[in-house]
Protein backbone atom coordinates (compact mmCIF):
# COMPACT_ATOMS: atom_id res chain seq x y z
CA UNK A 1 0.00 0.00 0.00
CA UNK A 2 2.15 2.76 -1.25
CA UNK A 3 1.89 6.16 0.32
CA UNK A 4 1.11 9.38 -1.45
CA UNK A 5 3.65 10.24 -4.64
CA UNK A 6 4.60 8.31 -6.89
CA UNK A 7 4.84 4.43 -6.47
CA UNK A 8 8.80 3.26 -6.66
CA UNK A 9 9.46 0.58 -8.39
CA UNK A 10 9.46 -2.95 -6.24
CA UNK A 11 12.70 -4.58 -5.16
CA UNK A 12 14.10 -7.09 -7.13
CA UNK A 13 13.18 -10.72 -6.48
CA UNK A 14 11.86 -13.82 -7.93
CA UNK A 15 8.44 -14.82 -7.38
CA UNK A 16 7.71 -18.46 -6.94
CA UNK A 17 4.77 -19.82 -7.69
CA UNK A 18 3.65 -23.33 -6.38
CA UNK A 19 0.73 -24.04 -8.26
CA UNK A 20 1.95 -22.47 -11.76
CA UNK A 21 -0.65 -25.17 -13.80
CA UNK A 22 -3.60 -23.88 -11.80
CA UNK A 23 -6.34 -21.41 -12.59
CA UNK A 24 -5.83 -19.15 -10.04
CA UNK A 25 -2.09 -18.54 -11.44
CA UNK A 26 -3.36 -18.19 -15.12
CA UNK A 27 -6.80 -16.18 -14.51
CA UNK A 28 -5.11 -13.91 -11.65
CA UNK A 29 -1.46 -13.98 -10.57
CA UNK A 30 0.44 -13.59 -14.27
CA UNK A 31 -2.01 -11.23 -15.53
CA UNK A 32 -1.78 -9.02 -12.47
CA UNK A 33 2.70 -9.50 -12.54
CA UNK A 34 1.79 -7.94 -16.59
CA UNK A 35 0.03 -4.96 -14.94
CA UNK A 36 2.91 -4.73 -12.40
CA UNK A 37 5.19 -4.77 -15.12
CA UNK A 38 2.93 -2.76 -17.42
CA UNK A 39 2.72 0.39 -14.56
CA UNK A 40 6.25 0.19 -14.55
CA UNK A 41 6.59 -0.75 -11.08
CA UNK A 42 8.24 -4.30 -11.48
CA UNK A 43 12.27 -4.23 -12.23
CA UNK A 44 14.61 -6.67 -12.45
CA UNK A 45 12.52 -9.60 -11.63
CA UNK A 46 11.55 -12.91 -12.71
CA UNK A 47 9.44 -15.75 -12.07
CA UNK A 48 9.72 -19.65 -11.39
CA UNK A 49 6.72 -21.90 -11.62
CA UNK A 50 6.47 -24.95 -9.98
CA UNK A 51 3.92 -28.22 -9.86
CA UNK A 52 3.13 -31.47 -11.00
CA UNK A 53 2.86 -31.41 -14.70
CA UNK A 54 5.83 -32.51 -16.30
CA UNK A 55 6.96 -29.72 -18.97
CA UNK A 56 10.29 -27.18 -19.54
CA UNK A 57 10.10 -23.42 -19.03
CA UNK A 58 9.76 -23.17 -23.29
CA UNK A 59 6.09 -24.98 -23.16
CA UNK A 60 5.36 -23.46 -19.90
CA UNK A 61 6.09 -19.64 -21.60
CA UNK A 62 4.08 -20.77 -24.32
CA UNK A 63 0.89 -21.66 -22.67
CA UNK A 64 0.78 -18.96 -21.13
CA UNK A 65 1.39 -16.53 -24.24
CA UNK A 66 -1.70 -18.37 -25.68
CA UNK A 67 -4.23 -17.17 -23.09
CA UNK A 68 -2.43 -14.28 -21.16
CA UNK A 69 -4.53 -11.43 -23.89
CA UNK A 70 -8.12 -13.27 -22.57
CA UNK A 71 -6.97 -12.69 -19.27
CA UNK A 72 -5.40 -9.49 -19.30
CA UNK A 73 -8.33 -7.58 -21.16
CA UNK A 74 -7.92 -4.35 -22.65
CA UNK A 75 -4.59 -3.64 -21.19
CA UNK A 76 -2.47 -6.37 -22.94
CA UNK A 77 0.28 -5.58 -24.47
CA UNK A 78 2.03 -7.96 -26.84
CA UNK A 79 5.24 -6.23 -27.23
CA UNK A 80 5.35 -5.71 -23.23
CA UNK A 81 4.70 -9.83 -23.30
CA UNK A 82 7.26 -10.42 -25.29
CA UNK A 83 9.93 -8.50 -23.38
CA UNK A 84 8.97 -10.33 -20.53
CA UNK A 85 8.27 -13.42 -21.02
CA UNK A 86 12.01 -14.58 -21.29
CA UNK A 87 11.81 -14.59 -17.33
CA UNK A 88 9.33 -16.63 -16.78
CA UNK A 89 10.80 -20.06 -15.91
CA UNK A 90 9.26 -23.82 -15.12
CA UNK A 91 10.23 -26.88 -12.81
CA UNK A 92 7.99 -29.66 -12.78
CA UNK A 93 8.48 -30.80 -8.95
CA UNK A 94 5.94 -33.22 -6.54
CA UNK A 95 5.63 -30.76 -3.41
CA UNK A 96 5.79 -33.65 -1.18
CA UNK A 97 9.31 -34.78 -2.12
CA UNK A 98 12.41 -33.23 -0.72
CA UNK A 99 13.84 -33.80 -4.21
CA UNK A 100 11.97 -30.77 -5.88
CA UNK A 101 12.98 -28.41 -3.57
CA UNK A 102 16.89 -28.86 -4.60
CA UNK A 103 16.06 -29.12 -8.06
CA UNK A 104 13.90 -25.88 -6.95
CA UNK A 105 17.20 -24.10 -5.80
CA UNK A 106 19.72 -25.33 -7.79
CA UNK A 107 17.20 -23.65 -10.69
CA UNK A 108 16.74 -19.89 -8.14
CA UNK A 109 20.40 -19.46 -8.26
CA UNK A 110 20.55 -19.88 -12.05
CA UNK A 111 17.91 -17.32 -12.40
CA UNK A 112 19.20 -14.99 -10.06
CA UNK A 113 21.97 -15.31 -12.07
CA UNK A 114 20.49 -14.98 -15.37
CA UNK A 115 18.49 -12.04 -14.74
CA UNK A 116 20.71 -10.65 -11.83
CA UNK A 117 18.46 -10.72 -9.49
CA UNK A 118 19.54 -10.47 -5.50
CA UNK A 119 18.93 -13.61 -3.88
CA UNK A 120 15.29 -12.10 -3.07
CA UNK A 121 12.18 -15.24 -3.36
CA UNK A 122 8.86 -14.66 -2.72
CA UNK A 123 6.70 -17.97 -2.96
CA UNK A 124 3.65 -18.17 -3.74
CA UNK A 125 1.43 -20.90 -2.37
CA UNK A 126 -1.34 -21.13 -5.03
CA UNK A 127 -1.56 -24.41 -4.27
CA UNK A 128 -4.60 -26.30 -2.87
CA UNK A 129 -4.57 -25.84 1.14
CA UNK A 130 -3.31 -29.33 1.91
CA UNK A 131 -0.21 -28.41 0.41
CA UNK A 132 0.39 -24.97 2.31
CA UNK A 133 2.27 -27.01 5.55
CA UNK A 134 4.17 -29.24 3.62
CA UNK A 135 5.51 -26.44 0.91
CA UNK A 136 6.38 -24.15 4.21
CA UNK A 137 8.19 -27.07 5.94
CA UNK A 138 10.02 -28.04 3.08
CA UNK A 139 10.94 -24.54 2.27
CA UNK A 140 12.49 -24.24 5.38
CA UNK A 141 14.38 -27.76 5.14
CA UNK A 142 15.98 -26.73 1.92
CA UNK A 143 17.22 -24.18 3.67
CA UNK A 144 15.40 -21.83 1.10
CA UNK A 145 13.16 -19.40 3.94
CA UNK A 146 16.02 -18.86 5.66
CA UNK A 147 16.79 -14.43 5.43
CA UNK A 148 20.77 -13.63 5.29
CA UNK A 149 23.12 -10.48 4.18
CA UNK A 150 20.15 -8.56 3.26
CA UNK A 151 18.23 -11.05 1.23
CA UNK A 152 14.80 -12.09 2.17
CA UNK A 153 12.58 -14.52 1.81
CA UNK A 154 8.78 -14.29 2.15
CA UNK A 155 5.93 -17.04 1.89
CA UNK A 156 2.44 -15.75 0.37
CA UNK A 157 -0.58 -18.20 1.51
CA UNK A 158 -3.60 -18.31 -0.42
CA UNK A 159 -7.09 -19.23 1.23
CA UNK A 160 -8.36 -20.75 2.85
CA UNK A 161 -6.34 -21.06 5.86
CA UNK A 162 -7.45 -23.92 7.40
CA UNK A 163 -10.54 -25.29 7.50
CA UNK A 164 -11.72 -24.62 11.08
CA UNK A 165 -10.28 -23.20 14.01
CA UNK A 166 -7.87 -26.04 15.30
CA UNK A 167 -6.45 -26.67 11.60
CA UNK A 168 -6.24 -22.66 11.47
CA UNK A 169 -3.53 -22.85 14.54
CA UNK A 170 -2.11 -26.12 13.30
CA UNK A 171 -0.74 -24.77 10.31
CA UNK A 172 -0.07 -20.93 12.22
CA UNK A 173 2.26 -23.71 14.21
CA UNK A 174 3.97 -25.23 11.66
CA UNK A 175 4.48 -22.04 9.38
CA UNK A 176 6.20 -20.64 12.15
CA UNK A 177 8.52 -23.57 12.34
CA UNK A 178 10.06 -22.65 9.00
CA UNK A 179 9.15 -18.79 8.59
CA UNK A 180 8.93 -16.21 10.94
CA UNK A 181 5.56 -14.12 11.50
CA UNK A 182 7.28 -11.14 9.82
CA UNK A 183 7.76 -13.45 6.14
CA UNK A 184 4.18 -14.68 6.24
CA UNK A 185 1.84 -13.11 4.03
CA UNK A 186 -1.61 -14.32 4.76
CA UNK A 187 -3.62 -12.99 1.71
CA UNK A 188 -7.28 -12.26 1.18
CA UNK A 189 -7.70 -10.52 -2.37
CA UNK A 190 -10.28 -8.61 -1.13
CA UNK A 191 -8.57 -6.54 0.88
CA UNK A 192 -6.64 -5.49 -2.45
CA UNK A 193 -9.27 -4.24 -3.86
CA UNK A 194 -8.98 -0.34 -4.52
CA UNK A 195 -12.74 0.02 -2.86
CA UNK A 196 -12.13 -1.74 -0.11
CA UNK A 197 -9.35 0.19 0.47
CA UNK A 198 -10.90 3.56 -0.35
CA UNK A 199 -13.44 2.57 3.05
CA UNK A 200 -10.43 3.74 4.64
CA UNK A 201 -9.68 6.51 3.07
CA UNK A 202 -13.63 7.22 2.82
CA UNK A 203 -13.95 7.05 6.70
CA UNK A 204 -10.59 8.42 7.85
CA UNK A 205 -9.31 10.88 5.21
CA UNK A 206 -12.75 12.76 5.81
CA UNK A 207 -13.62 15.47 8.70
CA UNK A 208 -17.64 14.96 7.73
CA UNK A 209 -17.78 10.87 7.88
CA UNK A 210 -16.21 9.63 11.45
CA UNK A 211 -18.53 11.94 13.37
CA UNK A 212 -21.87 9.87 12.27
CA UNK A 213 -20.19 6.41 12.03
CA UNK A 214 -21.34 5.05 15.32
CA UNK A 215 -24.27 3.98 16.85
CA UNK A 216 -26.24 7.29 16.86
CA UNK A 217 -26.53 7.99 13.48
CA UNK A 218 -26.42 4.10 12.27
CA UNK A 219 -29.14 1.93 12.40
CA UNK A 220 -27.87 -0.90 10.91
CA UNK A 221 -25.35 -2.24 8.48
CA UNK A 222 -25.49 -4.32 5.33
CA UNK A 223 -22.49 -6.33 4.01
CA UNK A 224 -23.58 -8.35 0.39
CA UNK A 225 -21.54 -10.25 -1.86
CA UNK A 226 -23.09 -11.93 -4.26
CA UNK A 227 -22.03 -13.73 -7.03
CA UNK A 228 -23.76 -14.94 -10.76
CA UNK A 229 -21.83 -17.95 -11.26
CA UNK A 230 -22.52 -21.39 -9.58
CA UNK A 231 -19.66 -23.64 -8.49
CA UNK A 232 -18.07 -23.91 -11.75
CA UNK A 233 -15.40 -26.29 -12.30
CA UNK A 234 -14.13 -26.18 -8.79
CA UNK A 235 -16.47 -28.78 -7.29
CA UNK A 236 -14.00 -31.00 -5.14
CA UNK A 237 -12.37 -27.62 -3.69
CA UNK A 238 -16.39 -26.40 -2.90
CA UNK A 239 -17.61 -29.75 -1.83
CA UNK A 240 -15.04 -29.32 1.54
CA UNK A 241 -15.29 -25.98 1.48
CA UNK A 242 -18.83 -24.20 1.32
CA UNK A 243 -19.79 -20.69 1.51
CA UNK A 244 -19.03 -20.18 4.40
CA UNK A 245 -15.56 -20.95 4.78
CA UNK A 246 -15.11 -19.97 1.30
CA UNK A 247 -16.25 -16.35 1.45
CA UNK A 248 -17.31 -15.47 5.26
CA UNK A 249 -14.29 -16.49 6.92
CA UNK A 250 -12.31 -14.32 5.07
CA UNK A 251 -13.89 -11.83 2.43
CA UNK A 252 -16.93 -10.88 4.29
CA UNK A 253 -14.87 -10.34 7.76
CA UNK A 254 -12.26 -8.82 6.24
CA UNK A 255 -14.20 -5.81 5.00
CA UNK A 256 -16.55 -5.83 7.97
CA UNK A 257 -13.58 -5.54 10.08
CA UNK A 258 -12.67 -2.44 8.01
CA UNK A 259 -15.84 -0.74 7.99
CA UNK A 260 -16.05 -1.12 11.83
CA UNK A 261 -12.48 -1.02 12.76
CA UNK A 262 -11.65 1.98 15.30
CA UNK A 263 -9.07 5.29 13.66
CA UNK A 264 -5.32 3.91 13.95
CA UNK A 265 -3.02 6.11 15.14
CA UNK A 266 -1.03 5.99 12.08
CA UNK A 267 -0.67 4.10 8.66
CA UNK A 268 1.75 1.35 10.02
CA UNK A 269 0.74 -2.43 9.55
CA UNK A 270 0.21 -3.14 12.95
CA UNK A 271 -1.46 0.31 13.88
CA UNK A 272 -4.29 -0.94 11.10
CA UNK A 273 -3.91 -4.36 11.83
CA UNK A 274 -4.11 -4.13 16.01
CA UNK A 275 -7.66 -2.45 15.47
CA UNK A 276 -9.05 -4.87 12.93
CA UNK A 277 -8.47 -7.84 15.39
CA UNK A 278 -9.79 -5.32 18.36
CA UNK A 279 -13.11 -4.93 16.15
CA UNK A 280 -13.19 -8.95 15.09
CA UNK A 281 -13.22 -9.98 19.02
CA UNK A 282 -15.76 -7.77 20.11
CA UNK A 283 -18.42 -9.79 17.69
CA UNK A 284 -21.09 -11.05 20.23
CA UNK A 285 -19.74 -14.98 20.26
CA UNK A 286 -22.29 -17.66 18.78
CA UNK A 287 -23.83 -19.86 20.74
CA UNK A 288 -25.93 -23.00 19.84
CA UNK A 289 -29.06 -21.00 20.22
CA UNK A 290 -27.71 -17.72 18.21
CA UNK A 291 -26.60 -20.11 15.51
CA UNK A 292 -30.14 -21.39 15.04
CA UNK A 293 -31.82 -17.82 14.74
CA UNK A 294 -29.14 -15.59 13.78
CA UNK A 295 -27.58 -17.40 10.59
CA UNK A 296 -29.03 -18.96 7.28
CA UNK A 297 -27.49 -21.33 5.21
CA UNK A 298 -28.88 -22.08 1.58
CA UNK A 299 -28.14 -24.34 -1.54
CA UNK A 300 -29.16 -23.17 -4.98
CA UNK A 301 -31.79 -25.50 -6.96
CA UNK A 302 -32.61 -24.93 -10.47
CA UNK A 303 -33.36 -21.67 -11.80
CA UNK A 304 -33.92 -19.89 -14.96
CA UNK A 305 -31.60 -16.68 -16.07
CA UNK A 306 -33.25 -14.07 -18.48
CA UNK A 307 -35.84 -15.47 -20.47
CA UNK A 308 -34.59 -19.13 -21.42
CA UNK A 309 -31.20 -20.12 -19.81
CA UNK A 310 -31.94 -23.28 -17.55
CA UNK A 311 -29.47 -23.00 -15.20
CA UNK A 312 -28.61 -26.31 -13.37
CA UNK A 313 -29.19 -27.11 -9.67
CA UNK A 314 -26.05 -27.27 -7.21
CA UNK A 315 -26.31 -31.41 -6.93
CA UNK A 316 -26.41 -31.60 -10.54
CA UNK A 317 -23.31 -29.75 -11.27
CA UNK A 318 -20.23 -32.23 -12.36
CA UNK A 319 -18.34 -33.82 -9.40
CA UNK A 320 -21.13 -32.28 -6.74
CA UNK A 321 -22.77 -35.27 -4.67
CA UNK A 322 -26.34 -35.83 -5.42
CA UNK A 323 -27.36 -35.11 -1.42
CA UNK A 324 -24.55 -32.37 -1.10
CA UNK A 325 -25.11 -30.85 2.00
CA UNK A 326 -22.84 -27.81 1.26
CA UNK A 327 -23.97 -24.31 1.34
CA UNK A 328 -23.65 -22.21 -1.76
CA UNK A 329 -25.35 -19.36 0.46
CA UNK A 330 -25.14 -17.76 3.89
CA UNK A 331 -26.82 -14.58 5.47
CA UNK A 332 -25.78 -13.84 8.95
CA UNK A 333 -26.77 -11.42 11.95
CA UNK A 334 -23.75 -10.23 14.37
CA UNK A 335 -23.47 -7.50 16.76
CA UNK A 336 -20.65 -5.92 17.83
CA UNK A 337 -20.01 -5.23 21.82
CA UNK A 338 -18.05 -1.72 21.65
CA UNK A 339 -18.75 1.82 22.69
CA UNK A 340 -19.17 2.58 18.77
CA UNK A 341 -21.53 0.04 17.58
CA UNK A 342 -23.48 -0.97 20.94
CA UNK A 343 -26.83 -2.06 19.41
CA UNK A 344 -26.27 -1.97 15.72
CA UNK A 345 -26.80 -4.68 13.45
CA UNK A 346 -24.47 -6.46 10.83
CA UNK A 347 -26.27 -8.23 8.61
CA UNK A 348 -23.62 -10.46 5.95
CA UNK A 349 -24.49 -12.40 2.93
CA UNK A 350 -23.12 -14.10 0.08
CA UNK A 351 -24.57 -16.09 -2.30
CA UNK A 352 -23.61 -18.05 -5.35
CA UNK A 353 -25.97 -17.97 -8.12
CA UNK A 354 -27.73 -14.75 -7.66
CA UNK A 355 -29.39 -12.66 -10.46
CA UNK A 356 -26.59 -10.11 -10.22
CA UNK A 357 -22.71 -10.05 -8.93
CA UNK A 358 -22.05 -7.20 -7.22
CA UNK A 359 -20.58 -6.53 -3.45
CA UNK A 360 -21.47 -3.46 -1.45
CA UNK A 361 -21.66 -2.30 2.26
CA UNK A 362 -25.00 -0.47 2.52
CA UNK A 363 -25.46 1.68 5.57
CA UNK A 364 -28.91 2.83 6.92
CA UNK A 365 -29.11 6.24 8.85
CA UNK A 366 -31.38 6.68 11.39
CA UNK A 367 -34.21 8.71 11.07
CA UNK A 368 -34.11 12.50 11.47
CA UNK A 369 -34.99 12.85 14.97
CA UNK A 370 -37.83 15.11 14.03
CA UNK A 371 -40.11 14.64 11.53
CA UNK A 372 -42.19 18.24 11.31
CA UNK A 373 -42.98 18.03 7.45
CA UNK A 374 -46.87 17.42 6.88
CA UNK A 375 -47.77 13.87 7.40
CA UNK A 376 -44.54 12.85 8.25
CA UNK A 377 -45.14 11.85 11.81
CA UNK A 378 -47.65 9.14 10.01
CA UNK A 379 -45.42 8.15 7.56
CA UNK A 380 -42.71 7.84 9.53
CA UNK A 381 -41.77 3.97 8.73
CA UNK A 382 -42.44 4.44 5.09
CA UNK A 383 -40.31 7.77 5.25
CA UNK A 384 -37.10 6.88 3.44
CA UNK A 385 -34.13 6.91 5.71
CA UNK A 386 -30.82 8.27 4.44
CA UNK A 387 -28.85 5.23 3.01
CA UNK A 388 -25.10 5.30 2.07
CA UNK A 389 -23.97 2.45 0.16
CA UNK A 390 -20.28 1.87 -0.84
CA UNK A 391 -20.28 -0.11 -4.05
CA UNK A 392 -17.39 -2.51 -4.17
CA UNK A 393 -17.74 -4.18 -7.52
CA UNK A 394 -18.88 -3.42 -9.88
CA UNK A 395 -19.40 0.53 -10.83
CA UNK A 396 -17.34 0.81 -8.06
CA UNK A 397 -18.22 3.72 -6.04
CA UNK A 398 -19.93 5.75 -3.56
CA UNK A 399 -23.84 7.11 -3.23
CA UNK A 400 -25.72 8.68 -0.68
CA UNK A 401 -29.73 8.30 -0.77
CA UNK A 402 -31.06 10.82 1.03
CA UNK A 403 -34.46 12.69 0.98
CA UNK A 404 -35.36 16.22 -0.99
CA UNK A 405 -38.39 18.59 -1.70
CA UNK A 406 -40.52 17.54 -4.82
CA UNK A 407 -40.70 20.57 -6.74
CA UNK A 408 -44.22 21.98 -6.46
CA UNK A 409 -46.31 23.94 -3.94
CA UNK A 410 -46.54 21.30 -1.61
CA UNK A 411 -43.98 20.36 0.59
CA UNK A 412 -43.43 16.98 -0.74
CA UNK A 413 -39.79 14.97 -0.16
CA UNK A 414 -38.93 12.24 -1.99
CA UNK A 415 -35.71 10.31 -2.11
CA UNK A 416 -32.73 11.45 -4.61
CA UNK A 417 -29.46 10.16 -4.66
CA UNK A 418 -25.96 11.48 -5.06
CA UNK A 419 -23.49 9.46 -6.93
CA UNK A 420 -19.71 9.21 -7.01
CA UNK A 421 -18.11 7.12 -9.52
CA UNK A 422 -14.48 5.80 -9.69
CA UNK A 423 -14.95 5.93 -13.66
CA UNK A 424 -15.55 9.79 -13.48
CA UNK A 425 -12.68 10.91 -11.24
CA UNK A 426 -10.22 8.33 -11.90
CA UNK A 427 -8.13 7.69 -15.05
CA UNK A 428 -6.16 4.05 -13.26
CA UNK A 429 -8.11 1.43 -13.54
CA UNK A 430 -9.89 0.05 -10.85
CA UNK A 431 -10.94 -3.40 -12.18
CA UNK A 432 -7.63 -4.63 -10.87
CA UNK A 433 -8.43 -8.04 -8.99
CA UNK A 434 -6.51 -7.00 -5.96
CA UNK A 435 -3.79 -9.17 -6.34
CA UNK A 436 -1.70 -6.51 -8.43
CA UNK A 437 -1.22 -4.43 -5.44
CA UNK A 438 -0.90 -7.91 -2.86
CA UNK A 439 1.97 -9.15 -4.82
CA UNK A 440 3.35 -5.54 -5.02
CA UNK A 441 2.87 -4.48 -1.40
CA UNK A 442 4.45 -8.74 -0.54
CA UNK A 443 7.82 -7.41 -2.36
CA UNK A 444 7.79 -3.83 -1.28
CA UNK A 445 7.93 -5.99 2.58
CA UNK A 446 4.12 -3.93 3.47
CA UNK A 447 2.07 -6.29 5.27
CA UNK A 448 -0.96 -4.06 5.99
CA UNK A 449 -3.21 -5.65 3.77
CA UNK A 450 -2.39 -9.38 4.67
CA UNK A 451 -3.37 -11.22 7.61
CA UNK A 452 -1.45 -11.58 10.56
CA UNK A 453 -1.92 -15.40 12.52
CA UNK A 454 -4.21 -13.58 15.22
CA UNK A 455 -7.06 -12.68 12.59
CA UNK A 456 -7.55 -15.80 11.16
CA UNK A 457 -7.66 -17.56 14.37
CA UNK A 458 -10.29 -14.56 15.52
CA UNK A 459 -12.18 -15.08 12.17
CA UNK A 460 -11.92 -19.03 12.77
CA UNK A 461 -13.21 -18.92 16.83
CA UNK A 462 -16.04 -16.80 15.67
CA UNK A 463 -17.21 -19.38 13.10
CA UNK A 464 -16.45 -22.46 14.71
CA UNK A 465 -19.88 -23.00 16.74
CA UNK A 466 -21.33 -22.49 13.19
CA UNK A 467 -19.65 -25.04 11.71
CA UNK A 468 -20.64 -27.09 14.71
CA UNK A 469 -23.94 -27.16 14.57
CA UNK A 470 -24.62 -27.19 10.77
CA UNK A 471 -22.40 -30.40 11.23
CA UNK A 472 -24.50 -31.74 13.88
CA UNK A 473 -27.70 -30.44 11.89
CA UNK A 474 -27.63 -31.36 8.44
CA UNK A 475 -29.77 -28.88 6.25
CA UNK A 476 -33.51 -30.99 5.70
CA UNK A 477 -34.40 -28.15 3.22
CA UNK A 478 -31.82 -27.90 0.45
CA UNK A 479 -32.05 -27.00 -2.31
CA UNK A 480 -33.93 -24.26 -0.64
CA UNK A 481 -33.09 -20.99 -3.50
CA UNK A 482 -33.64 -21.44 -7.10
CA UNK A 483 -30.70 -20.20 -8.64
CA UNK A 484 -30.79 -15.96 -9.94
CA UNK A 485 -32.59 -15.70 -7.20
CA UNK A 486 -31.99 -13.88 -4.24
CA UNK A 487 -31.08 -16.66 -1.70
CA UNK A 488 -33.66 -18.25 0.45
CA UNK A 489 -36.68 -16.73 2.34
CA UNK A 490 -35.40 -16.76 6.06
CA UNK A 491 -32.45 -14.82 4.68
CA UNK A 492 -35.46 -11.86 4.17
CA UNK A 493 -37.22 -12.99 7.77
CA UNK A 494 -33.70 -12.38 9.38
CA UNK A 495 -34.03 -8.82 8.75
CA UNK A 496 -38.18 -8.60 7.99
CA UNK A 497 -37.52 -10.02 12.48
CA UNK A 498 -35.70 -6.70 12.94
CA UNK A 499 -37.98 -4.62 10.59
CA UNK A 500 -35.75 -4.64 8.11
CA UNK A 501 -35.33 -5.85 4.32
CA UNK A 502 -31.97 -6.70 2.21
CA UNK A 503 -31.05 -3.43 0.36
CA UNK A 504 -30.93 -4.64 -3.75
CA UNK A 505 -28.69 -2.75 -5.99
CA UNK A 506 -29.57 -0.51 -8.25
C1 LIG B 1 -12.66 -16.40 -4.01
C2 LIG B 1 -13.63 -17.51 -3.79
O1 LIG B 1 -11.85 -16.21 -2.90
O2 LIG B 1 -13.38 -15.20 -4.27
C3 LIG B 1 -14.56 -17.68 -4.97
O3 LIG B 1 -12.92 -18.72 -3.57
C4 LIG B 1 -15.22 -16.37 -5.32
O4 LIG B 1 -15.54 -18.67 -4.72
C5 LIG B 1 -14.19 -15.25 -5.41
O5 LIG B 1 -15.87 -16.53 -6.56
C6 LIG B 1 -14.87 -13.90 -5.54
O6 LIG B 1 -13.89 -12.93 -5.80
P1 LIG B 1 -14.23 -11.64 -6.68
O7 LIG B 1 -12.99 -10.81 -6.61
O8 LIG B 1 -14.55 -12.14 -8.05
O9 LIG B 1 -15.41 -11.01 -6.02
Amino acid sequence: MAGSGQPLTAPAAVIVIFGAAGDLTKRKLIPALFNLASQELLSSHAMVGIDRVEMDSETYRQTLSEEIESYVGSGFKQDLWDANVGKVYYTPGDFRNPESYQQLKTLLLEVDKEQGAPGNYLFYLATPPSFFGVIATELGKAGLAQEADGRWRRIIIEKPFGRDLESARELNVTLHQSFQEHQVYRIDHYLGKETVQNIMAYRFGNGTVEPIWNHRYIDHVQITVAESLGVEDRASYYEEAGALRDMVANHLLAVLSVVAMEPPNSFEADAIRDEQIKVLKAIQPFDPERVLTNTVRGQYGEGVQGDAERLRAYRDEPGIADDSSTETYVAMKLMIDSWRWAGVPFYLRTGKRMPGRYSEVAIQYKHAPNMMFQGARERRKGFASNHLVLRLQPNEGISMEFNAKVPGTEFNVSRVRMDFDYDDYFEESTTSSGYETLIYDSLCGDATLFKRADNIETCWELLQPILDVWQALPPRNFPNYPACSWGPPEADELLARDGYAWKRSE
